[in-house]
């Protein structure tokens, strides 16, 4: 699935975080829980790498509590790295955030040397609400700082606690052509970036695999393992009533249903990946993406050979 999304202002966020970063004792990158490694940005991976990190599992109550479980085992056996699930719109789990911070770096938080948090996350993982519901009106927004960029906010959660907040931020390109499906199907990327019947299709298999059960009640349907995934689509349209006429199925219209109630938790609470199978795709699409690299340097050897006269090199071998 081409998904093109890089607009200006990520590129303004990303240079915000370089800069930021240099001075920060936290980083808190907001996940979400029903597909955390998708939803993690790798090229934040890159920019905040060595400092300690607080991966935030948002959105919990929407999640398999068993697969949130793995998954904060997984972050927590990584060095420096702390991560708890949370349900941004509670307003008492958010202080969890700040002692897991005092945790990570505990000789920050005072007047002196104050804890400097930069929280990060990808569009639509609850940012907004989480920081909303920690701020409580306490907060004062001082944005128009000097020295504060216009890509980042700084908010004083609580004296000697500033929490600087970036937009949220999509990667240029996706490695992980699991990870785009993942990403469209959660909400995290803009609908005309992607096909819903595509996303549907690819959400089902994945449900009817793992998640049998709640689909087949929710649409009332059977034995979901053993159909095609289109077959399943066309049942959720038929039973929802989204006909075309003359008994055809309105696909677009029953993709949208499905990725709906997928959303809402309808389906109730799904995780659409685990660790292993997360790292088994990124492991494939690192492969996919170096052979992608190999032909496109070809491309572009051979372009600057034909339009910049670069001699092309001698295959005869020296005379
Ligand atoms: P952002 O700043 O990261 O872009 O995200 P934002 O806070 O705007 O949240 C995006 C959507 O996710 C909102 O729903 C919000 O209510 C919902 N949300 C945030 N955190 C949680 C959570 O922990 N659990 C659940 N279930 N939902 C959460 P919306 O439908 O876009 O808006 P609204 O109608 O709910 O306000």
């Amino acid at each position: 699935m081409a998904i093109q999304w890089f607009p200006g202002h990520m590129h303004l966020t990303r240079q915000a975080i370089a800069e930021r970063i240099k001075e920060i004792d936290v980083v808190i990158e907001l996940l979400d829980a029903r597909l955390p490694g998708s939803s993690a940005n790798p090229m934040l991976a890159d920019l905040t790498a060595g400092r300690p990190a607080l991966k935030v599992l948002n959105k919990q109550d929407l999640a398999d509590p068993v697969r949130t479980g793995h998954w904060l085992a997984h972050y927590n056996a990584q060095p420096a790295t702390r991560a708890i699930g949370l349900d941004a719109t509670a307003s008492a789990p958010a202080q969890r955030l700040i002692k897991a911070c005092h945790e990570l770096a505990p000789t920050r938080g005072n007047l002196v040397k104050p804890m400097r948090v930069l929280i990060c996350g990808i569009p639509n993982v609850g940012k907004s609400t989480l920081i909303n519901t920690m701020t409580s009106k306490r907060a004062a927004k001082t944005g128009d700082e000097a020295g504060i960029t216009k890509a980042e906010q700084r908010i004083v959660l609580a004296d000697g606690f500033y929490l600087y907040d970036t937009p949220g931020m999509l990667w240029p390109r996706i490695i992980v052509a699991k990870s785009g499906y993942n990403l469209a199907a959660s909400g995290a990327v803009g609908r005309n970036a992607f096909d819903d019947e595509e996303v549907a299709l690819e959400l089902l298999d994945y449900l009817k695999h793992h998640y049998a059960a709640p689909v087949e009640v929710r649409f009332r349907l059977e034995a979901i393992a053993a159909m095609k995934d289109e077959e399943i689509l066309d049942a959720i349209g038929r039973k929802r009533g989204a006909l075309l006429g003359k008994g055809k199925v309105n696909l677009q219209k029953a993709a949208e249903i499905a990725i709906h109630e997928f959303r809402s938790g309808n389906l109730g609470r799904i995780t659409l990946e685990t660790p292993e199978e997360f790292a088994l795709w990124l492991a494939a699409g690192k492969v996919l993406d170096a052979e992608r690299q190999v032909k496109k340097d070809a491309i572009e050897l051979d372009r600057a050979i034909r339009f910049k006269k670069i001699p092309r090199p001698d295959r005869r071998g020296g005379d």
